[in-house]
């Protein structure tokens, strides 16, 4: 069952749960999860809106760009220690992370992207608007500690690849009961 929610009531467990990894999943060739760390929970053009912040070589990137939305699932308690090693240092590209990760997908309420009942707290998101992030716009000590030109975009955390910020709107929200 789905409890529907508003989201600016969940506002501050979304954003503590953030920092320690929640779960960003998308359905283009097939449902993949990453661990984001990365997001922000805001107001754009008048729309409550999610985005996410996704470095070039990730698989969930090519996903992104294809079908134009995604979930966002956040835990209520810790994360799952399995699920956050497999979908945070894994890739989509070479295994079934599902499968691997163990995680239960719930069919999306308005989007073709599932839920992950392990995370409960679902927001459905469709993106309006993705910009690369321009490096040599950035603060020098960020850009140098973040995006590292000698590490490979492969690398699972800081490398030399940029993100490309992605607002999604919230369509739906809602905890997985
Ligand atoms: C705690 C944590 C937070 C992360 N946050 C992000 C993030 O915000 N953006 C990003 O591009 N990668 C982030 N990553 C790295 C991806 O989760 C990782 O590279 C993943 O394997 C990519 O999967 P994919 O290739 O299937 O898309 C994070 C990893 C961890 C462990």
């Amino acid at each position: 069952m789905k409890e529907k929610i508003q989201v600016t009531a969940y506002a501050q467990t979304i954003t503590e749960a953030l920092p320690r990894g929640i779960l960003l999943n998308t359905n283009g060739d097939k449902f993949n999860s990453m661990v984001i760390g990365w997001g922000a929970l805001g107001t754009c053009w008048s729309m409550p809106t999610f985005t996410v912040y996704v470095r070039e070589n990730r698989y969930t990137k090519a996903q992104l760009d294809k079908t134009g939305e995604f979930t966002v699932s956040i835990p209520l308690e810790k994360p799952i220690p399995r699920i956050a090693q497999v979908c945070g240092s894994k890739s989509g590209r070479d295994i079934d992370k599902a499968a691997e990760a163990g995680l239960t997908l719930v069919n999306g309420e308005t989007v073709m992207t599932p839920a992950v009942r392990e995370y409960p707290l679902t927001l459905e998101c469709k993106i309006l608007y993705s910009q690369r992030q321009e490096l040599s716009a950035l603060p020098k000590e960020i850009c140098e500690r973040m995006y590292p030109q000698d590490i490979d975009g492969s690398n699972p955390m800081a490398n030399r690849d940029p993100h490309t910020a992605y607002i999604g709107q919230i369509v739906d929200a809602y905890i997985i009961r």
